[in-house]
This record gives structure tokens, sequence and C-alpha cells, in this order.
């Protein structure tokens, strides 16, 4: 787990702002007077969020319209489809968030055997 922060001034003022930690992108927004952090990749084929067209609480996807709802992050109309919601904290002046490390990258023989791991248990 890593923090990151960014400016609550700043996100007041724009209404969303990106930031990164660790290679994990972080679209951060003010949705009904809350802040809220996500993984800045979209559930479809993982275009970022931070360029799409942002309507009171919905963030379109600007690749194939993938819609989404920032006060929750579930996928418009598909229940269970949500984004990876991150915790903030406010601290003064500066919105920190906490982004999970990412997972390591496998290789194709270790996803292998690691998804034939899964299998047997
Ligand atoms: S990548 Fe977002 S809708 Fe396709």
């Amino acid at each position: 787990m890593t923090e990151v922060s960014v400016s609550l001034d700043e996100v007041m003022q724009q209404g969303r702002v990106t930031t990164s930690s660790e290679g994990t992108a972080v679209l951060v927004a003010l949705i009904d007077g809350e802040v809220v952090a996500y993984q800045d990749e979209c559930g479809h084929r993982g275009n970022s969020l931070a360029q799409g067209v942002l309507r009171e609480c919905i963030v379109t996807c600007p690749a194939h319209l993938w819609r989404y709802d920032l006060r929750t992050g579930e996928r418009h109309h598909s229940p269970g489809s949500r984004l990876t919601r991150f915790n903030v904290e406010i601290i003064g002046d500066a919105i920190v968030i906490d982004v999970p490390a990412p997972a390591p990258k496998l290789s194709i023989r270790e996803a292998l055997l690691a998804a034939a791991r899964e299998e047997r248990s």
C-alpha cells in the first residue's frame, strides 16, 4: 500500500484530477460534495476515464462509451461490475489516497501453475 496525495483546492476547482502511484493511474473526483478516488481504468479494455465526459455523477469512457456512476463505481445498468475504489482521507489541504501495490506480473507459466493450484484446492 502506498499513499499519494493531490490538492483539495485543485479537485474543488477542476472537479476531477488524475495522479498515479507505482504505475497505477488514479482518478480523483468531487461527486455530490464527496471526494472519491478510483483506479483510472475502464473495465472494458482498460482505457483511461479521465478524458471521458463527466455529467453530474456519471463518467462516460471516451473509447466505447461505457458509463460508470462515480458515487458507487458501478457500471451503468450493469450491477456487480464496478471500478476499483480507493480509500481517501482529507488532511488539511491534501487528499491522501491509499493505493494498493499492483499485483506482480506473472509469466504465462506462473499464471497457469497458479490456476492449476487453485483448481485443486
Ligand atoms: S475501453 Fe472503456 S468502453 Fe471500451
